[in-house]
């Protein structure tokens, strides 16, 4: 049933030239496809004929060169139609119907509202006619559409359009040519009633091109943003790698059911709603830095992933570790770095890393799968992005564009392999990258054991550093990764000049006090000479490589680092170090009954952040990540067992001491806030507004009536979702008697307000179904019955079920296994509705042997539920039936 990638064969015919046209009827749809096929003359024959992919399609005729098959020409089943006599050039046309309003997987041709639109990555485009659905055929696509003119007054698919015109019946047609050839997953057609915005862009050569959002009518106001990221992105990818754009229309669409962010499609990216669109009044600052990611990403796919494309789906990271490489860098670049590099730490350490020590755990590279879809995943994506970080850091700025200017030289038009890729690098750089291509073979996360030694006399300081990397599914043992560790030493008054004994600087990535160490071996010693006095090591600087770190600091050196480093990111993690460390002490306390209100705690993690909260020199955004206590997650993958409670909570115990010890200072800050200044979604402002809902949030923990009140001020006085649903979310969460009104009042409001605005009841679901408060499932069950809840559009799905099992784990884990049933009752429903989805939601039941055994055991048995299902879909079999071995 797996697909292995050693098993990787060339088609055995190409495809030329493709010509697809859609009849959208009331109730079917017709397609009809021509496609010029020949032999890949680069291929023996293995004398099999031709096997097209074609899946829930009605064959209604199959031709070649125009003459009609019989019945025994062809062989047809669930998923192939294989002519065995296939001439070695011809033209191939069938006819099929297809049922767009009945497809709920969200693949192919599917019916979203009042639109119909397609995605086909990774395997979907089988699900609209018989093809060979595979990334390494491309084809040159002329695409005909033909629709009732009132009812889808829009019709649009990839590249120019080249006519237009009625048709009969009150209908009209479309036709567009994409010029660049391009594999199948790339394909989309969308028809619908849309309005759109319109703006220019001039490419570097020159070139004039006019780009369009298509949105519903209602959403017309909530475009701005993403045109102007779009903009934002193009002249970036210009600048930063010398790409321009290869067509003259850009277009977006927006749709409400999508499985996923958005997707690349040639000159015609459709995206979930959620990802585009944005205005002040109904999206939160996350969701402004979302749209300005996300069609970032999807722009920059159009050379890294369509003009460069995988050559199969092993190579998926090829395009999206890149892209999201290039995404996050051009993020960093739009707004605050150390900010967007701490939020993406933060996942992948909280995710990605869970993702590692499981069962799903996969190389960067995968060599098998049973389901594509289930290999979109945060180790291809941010993993990914990892791998080619440490790629552009060990080459250096310089070296990394010119690697990358002869990848798109070498490769353009082609569908390459993450090989490749590093070939080109090797070739600028002249460097063996064979070892570092580990990265890409080896699953799990490396450690990374740092023990010290100074020696006072010599003023030498030795520091050793030792790597290991656990077995994983497939992987018993592991070859030592090349890790590049960018460090500096810190003294009582700042950063120490380094010598490294035997080492000359690396003038491309060192200086007089930065540097960075390349691990290749098991274990390596460096020698620090010449120091005037015994240093703490910063180490990891800006997570210059995805591994875990041990080294045993002191609390006062946490403190050193958290005020007195030059990296931002250690800084950061210095703090978070210091918190784990505090709410630890409080873990025990808990573990052994004590009681944890009124609870002290480590004064030097009151005084750290006392510090913080004084210094008015310190960046806001900087002053916000420092401030904020670990994740529940976070501090559980800690844990050797994740003790849900009791880090639930000592974590909220600690916050309440802080809240106790700071109240001055906090309430400083929210009070010095100007609530009524316009919203702008600015790095400065964002940090601005996140510090002070930080105060909020540990303010409330008071439960003091004068914050409930603010809370509900803020609630009602906000001119900017992001402040709204800050305060919507403390009234959620409080445990404060006085609290009750004011929150249901609050949530009936906001969902009057909202219940129009899909977007906004998502914020609203979301926030209830994240609560701590112990009865949260019984809410979370009233929600599903609510009218606002649509049960098989993933943005609900993953607002309800999604946050409720991934977002609360106090709730989710509750101990009588409700929060399991409710998970597992999800799955099973979903199944069979939209596979990829229900695939999605297992995740939380895949960490099962992280738990203490009755929790384990509750998820076993919800595991073996699902299992049994006699009709699973291979994507909820595959992540099912390797979570149970
Ligand atoms: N290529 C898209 C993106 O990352 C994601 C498409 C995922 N589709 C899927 N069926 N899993 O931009
Ligand atoms: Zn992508």
């Amino acid at each position: 049933k797996a697909i292995q990638l050693k098993d990787y064969r060339p088609p055995e015919y190409l495809i030329d030239r493709t010509e697809l046209h859609f009849d959208l009827g009331a109730d079917k749809t017709r397609v009809t496809s021509t496609l010029t096929l020949r032999r890949n003359p680069d291929v023996t024959p293995t004398g099999k004929g031709l096997t097209l992919h074609g899946q829930e399609i009605e064959l209604v005729s199959v031709s070649i060169d125009g003459r009609t098959l019989s019945d025994n020409d062809y062989r047809l089943d669930d998923e192939t139609l294989t002519l065995p006599e296939a001439p070695e050039q011809f033209e191939l046309t069938t006819v099929g119907d297809i049922d767009p309003k009945n497809n709920t997987s969200l693949e192919g041709l599917y019916r979203s509202r009042t639109m119909y639109c397609t995605q086909c990555e990774a395997e979907g485009f089988r699900k609209i006619t018989w093809y060979l659905d595979r990334p390494d055929v491309m084809s040159e696509f002329f695409t005909t559409v033909v629709a009732d003119e009132k009812q889808f007054p829009v019709l649009l698919s990839n590249g120019n359009l080249i006519e237009q015109g009625s048709a009969d019946n009150g209908r009209h047609f479309a036709t567009w040519h994409d010029p660049h050839k391009k594999p199948a997953y790339l394909f989309a057609l969308v028809a619908g009633n849309l309005e759109h915005i319109e703006d220019t862009f001039t490419t570097m050569s020159g070139r004039d091109v006019t780009l369009k959002i298509f949105v519903e009518a209602k959403d017309l106001d909530k475009c701005g943003h993403a045109m102007t990221s779009l903009k934002n992105a193009m002249r970036w990818d210009e600048e930063q790698y010398g790409r321009e754009y290869d067509l003259d229309i850009f277009m977006i669409v927006a749709v409400d059911d999508f499985n996923m962010g958005a997707m690349e499609n040639k000159g015609l990216n459709i995206f979930n709603t959620a990802c585009v669109l944005a205005k002040p009044e109904t999206t939160t600052d996350a969701g402004f830095q979302r749209v300005e990611g996300v069609v970032a990403h999807e722009y920059f796919h159009n050379w890294s992933g369509n003009r460069v494309t995988c050559r199969d789906w092993f190579q998926l990271s090829l395009k999206e570790g890149f892209t999201v490489y290039r995404d996050a860098t051009f993020s960093a670049d739009m707004g605050s770095p150390t900010f967007k590099r701490v939020e993406d730490v933060s996942m992948l350490r909280t995710l990605q890393f869970a993702e590692d020590a499981g069962p799903m755990a996969h190389p960067v590279r995968p060599d098998s799968y049973i389901e594509i879809s289930n290999f979109y995943t945060l180790t291809i994506y941010e993993k990914g992005n990892e791998v080619v970080r440490m790629l552009a850091n060990l080459l250096g700025p310089e070296l990394f564009r010119k690697g990358t200017d002869l990848y798109f030289e070498r490769h353009d038009g082609q569908a390459v392999t993450t090989e490749d890729f590093v070939a080109a690098l090797e070739a600028v750089s002249g460097r063996d990258l064979t070892q570092f291509k580990r990265w890409y073979d080896q699953a799990g996360t490396p450690k990374l054991t740092v023990t010290d030694r100074w020696d006072e006399d010599a003023g030498e300081y030795h520091l050793t550093i030792a790597q290991t990397c656990p077995p994983t599914p497939g992987q018993p043992e592991k070859q030592p990764f090349h890790i590049p560790v960018a460090m500096g030493l810190l003294g009582s008054a700042g950063s120490l000049p380094l010598k490294i004994k035997g080492q000359a600087p690396n003038p491309e990535t060192d200086d007089n006090t930065h540097t960075v160490l390349e691990l290749t071996e098991a274990e390596h010693t460096f020698v620090f000479e010449q120091l005037p006095e015994k240093p703490v090591p910063s180490l990891l600087r800006g997570f210059s490589a995805p591994v875990k770190l041990y080294y045993g600091y002191s609390r006062d050196d946490l403190m050193r680092l958290m005020s007195g480093d030059s990296d931002g990111f250690c800084r950061w993690d210095a703090s978070q170090q210091l918190a784990i460390e505090v709410i630890e002490d409080v873990m025990v306390a808990y573990q052994k009954g004590e009681d944890l209100s009124g609870i002290t705690i480590d004064g030097r993690l009151i005084e750290a952040n006392r510090l913080l909260l004084q210094d008015d020199s310190l960046d806001k955004a900087m002053v916000a990540l420092m401030l904020s206590l670990p994740s529940e997650a976070y501090l559980g993958e800690q844990q050797d067992e994740i003790q849900v409670e009791a880090i639930h909570h000592s974590r909220a115990a600690v916050k309440r001491a802080l809240a106790e010890a700071l109240k001055p200072e906090l309430t400083q800050i929210y009070r010095a806030y100007d609530h009524g200044k316009p919203y702008r979604p600015t790095a400065d402002d964002i940090a601005e507004r996140s510090l002070k809902n930080a105060a909020l949030s540990y303010l409330m923990t008071l439960n003091e009536p004068e914050m409930i009140e603010a809370c509900e001020q803020q609630y009602r006085q906000a001119n900017n979702m992001t402040d709204a649903i800050a305060a919507v979310g403390e009234l959620v969460n409080s445990q404060a008697s006085g609290a009750e009104t004011v929150r249901e009042q609050v949530l009936a409001d906001f969902y009057q307000t909202w219940k129009d605005e899909p977007l906004v009841v998502d914020q609203w679901l979301r926030v209830q179904a994240t609560s701590s408060r112990s009865n949260t499932l019984d809410v979370v069950h009233e929600l599903e019955q609510h009218p606002a809840f649509e049960p098989n559009n993933p943005n609900k799905i993953r607002a309800l079920v999604g946050a409720f099992t991934n977002a609360n784990p106090i709730n989710f884990h509750r101990a009588d296994g409700a929060g399991y049933r409710f998970l597992g009752d999800q799955i099973l429903r979903l199944n069979s509705v939209n596979p990829q989805i229900a695939a999605r939601l297992v995740t939380p039941f895949t960490r099962w042997k992280r738990y203490p055994k009755a929790q384990q055991e509750l998820m076993h048995a919800e595991l073996e539920r699902i299992k049994a299902e006699p009709k699973l879909s291979k994507d909820v079999y595959e992540v099912v039936s390797k979570s149970l071995v």
